[in-house]
């Protein structure tokens, strides 16, 4: 009796947290604010923005994360931050890229928005890595009547996606797409470069290419779409690196490490501020998935304010989260809810330099393992 109690029991707190990754945990959006500290940052940075977004996986009628970036488009009308950065994994589907940018082509930044590209932007479907994966999620996805993986009802490319169409598509939004190269930014005389490199969880990545041009004396911000780039060559270490790919795990039960992550590379945890071989880097847990299926890792979009790291001190959130990995860690604090907006104009996209679609470039390397 006592036996088939606790079983019962189990078994209902079993389909409760099921349902609740499924259904729940997905849309439930965390906005947070993070001090960085940066080193060598010159005075005129202190202070300075960064919204960090990554992992949209944006297919056209997810009106959840339509809605959610209309609400983030209104926010940085009102308050703009100082640059937006785009770590990777826009769409699944190279068409649906115009749709994507067109979103993100609302979001005001003082300098701009910068991108890099991510794994399912080249066509992830038809990585060698991920083939099995997605064959088993088709098959859950088959079992429970529901569609588990979003790339269902869609064709295979056996060829990938046209990544110019995507870059082309970013391009037209203004957001500027780093792909192993650098630019500064100039702030009452002084500068801060910002790097992005190709996609590194598929080794695309060239760093000697990224680096070009940055002096090692000064602050450098390096964005890339997953942690696999620290098995790159560094010409040094950066003042922050900044990933998304891993979705923080997305299913993270108590007291045990996330299951999926999709890195190579080996870290004290994959998501939030983590302590790296070249300094910190801050890991989006993103705010889309391939997968809608989250659990104690909710979507997130983060404002990182850099300080001088002489002027704070080092984070020892990065640790805890280490360990327990709570959604809200206590040195953050959350943005307001929705701002209401009324009247104030936004900054234009060519405000900040509307760039001219890039013709040709570069056929994508094949898939490594
Ligand atoms: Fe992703």
């Amino acid at each position: 009796m006592q036996r088939s109690f606790v079983l019962a029991v189990l078994a209902a707190g079993g389909a409760g947290a099921a349902i609740h990754a499924r259904w729940v945990g997905p849309y439930r959006l965390q906005r947070r604010v993070v001090s960085v500290p940066f080193p060598r940052l010159p005075p005129a940075f202190d202070g300075f923005r960064v919204l960090h977004l990554s992992d949209l996986h944006y297919i056209p009628g997810n009106r959840w994360l339509e809605r959610r970036l209309a609400e983030l488009a209104l926010q940085t009308q009102a308050d703009p931050p100082d640059v937006i950065a785009l770590t990777g994994d826009f769409v699944e589907w190279d068409e649906d890229a115009g749709a994507c940018a067109a979103l993100l082509a609302t979001l005001r930044a003082r300098h701009g928005s910068f991108a890099v590209l991510g794994n399912h932007d080249y066509g992830n479907a038809f990585d060698p890595e991920e083939v099995p994966r997605h064959r088993l999620l088709h098959r859950l996805g088959d079992l429970v009547g529901d569609p588990l993986s979003r790339f269902n009802g869609r064709p295979p490319k056996q060829e990938g996606n046209r990544i110019e169409a995507i870059i082309s598509a970013l391009d037209h939004a203004g957001i500027q797409v780093l792909r192993d190269r650098a630019v500064p930014i100039g702030v009452h005389g002084q500068r801060l470069w910002i790097a992005g490199v190709d996609e590194p969880h598929q080794r695309r990545q060239c760093m000697a290419r990224a680096y070009d041009g940055v002096p090692v004396e000064e602050p450098l911000l390096l964005l890339a779409h997953s942690p696999d780039v620290l098995e790159g060559d560094f010409a040094f270490s950066p003042g922050l690196l900044l990933a998304g790919h891993t979705h923080g795990g997305q299913i993270r039960l108590p007291l045990l490490r996330p299951w999926v992550t999709h890195t190579r590379v080996r870290l004290p945890n994959y998501r939030g501020l983590v302590r790296t071989s070249h300094g910190l880097m801050h890991i989006s847990a993103g705010i889309g998935a391939t997968v809608p299926l989250r659990f104690r890792c909710p979507p997130e979009v983060t404002t990182l304010v850099l300080h001088p790291a002489e002027a704070v001190k080092v984070p020892h959130e990065a640790d805890r989260w280490n360990r327990t990995s709570p959604p809200v860690d206590a040195t953050d604090s959350l943005i307001p809810p929705a701002l209401a907006v009324r009247g104030r104009p936004g900054v234009h996209p060519s405000d900040h330099g509307a760039l001219a679609p890039r013709a040709g470039g570069a056929a994508p390397p094949p898939f490594l393992r």
